[in-house]
């Protein structure tokens, strides 16, 4: 059969994503209400999970709340991942039995009218973070809340240089906190961050989780576009660099942030995210 007209793969994809990249008015209005929604059922989640038994609670738990705000579910299998198998990034079987001092780390979000949401959240189920677990966790989050201001106020920015200040930041932090093993140099510290989080900072988010995948991370984001600030941690077992306190603890602290003319605005603000935001939460019997 003659072909009517030849379209170039590559190129096409290219187009589409140039138009999926920065996103209209009405486009902004709807991850709004995708990462609005997103928040809620978290909070809504996270309140609900002391002393759950089984991971599989959870991801229940995450569809209930998505679908009773009137979002079709989730936009991808949520990770629920409970004691060490935070550490492994893409764990999706979320069907495991918890410890009642594991923490658990969620990432999930939801699809509303096709836009999606992609947050990321870790707490205890015991409803308190151990000394330990608190340590790590208050220092990934300031590195999380570092990451924000940047987003906010440096202009132009990539994601690439985003990457790299959260690095930089986590070095600090966790020498700070004192997470490091004795001897271990700055330069150092900034090789065992990059072994600590393996994964990118930072995505395109839209249509799809991935979204835009095909636009480059080097180059500077315009007013329209959205992200995600994911900063994470993973301390696998005989990481001598780590004291032995934290090995097994796997976090991540994920939210979604439109970019603007005048900054940036944090379209999961609502989603707790200090330690003690998330136990204040889990404490309340409201
Ligand atoms: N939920 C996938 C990601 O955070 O990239
Ligand atoms: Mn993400
Ligand atoms: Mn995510």
């Amino acid at each position: 059969m003659e072909r009517l007209i030849e379209l170039p793969q590559g190129k096409l994809n290219h187009v589409l994503d140039k138009l999926r990249w920065i996103k209209s008015p009405a486009e902004v209005e709807l991850m709004r209400a995708t990462c609005q929604i997103g928040s809620a059922a978290m909070n809504a989640t996270i309140k609900e999970s002391r002393a759950v038994p089984n991971e599989a609670f959870i991801s229940g738990r995450l569809e209930y709340e998505y679908r009773r705000r009137g979002a079709a579910g989730s936009a991808y299998v949520p990770v629920v991942a409970a004691g060490e198998r935070a550490n492994t990034i893409h764990y999706i079987d979320g069907d495991q039995d918890i410890k009642p001092n594991d923490c658990v780390l969620v990432d999930a979000g939801c699809d509303l009218d096709g836009y999606v949401s992609d947050i990321s959240r870790s707490f205890p189920v015991s409803g308190t973070f151990t000394d330990a677990q608190k340590t790590l966790y208050d220092a990934l989050n300031a590195v999380h809340g570092e990451c924000l201001n940047l987003v906010m106020e440096r202009r132009p920015l990539k994601l690439n240089e985003l990457y790299f200040f959260m690095l930089r930041r986590m070095a600090h932090h966790f020498a700070a906190a004192k997470i490091f093993t004795a001897g271990v140099t700055t330069e150092e510290a900034l090789n065992v961050c990059d072994d600590l989080c393996p994964h990118h900072i930072s995505h395109y988010l839209g249509l799809d989780v991935h979204d835009t995948f095909g636009v480059s991370r080097s180059i500077e984001l315009p007013p329209g576009v959205v992200i995600t600030v994911e900063p994470g941690v993973y301390i696998r077992h005989g990481l001598h660099q780590v004291h032995h306190e934290f090995h097994g603890i796997g976090y991540r602290i994920e939210d979604d942030v439109l970019i603007t003319k005048t900054g940036a605005e944090v379209l999961t603000v609502s989603a707790v995210r200090c330690s003690s935001e998330i136990e204040k939460l889990m404490a309340s019997t409201e």
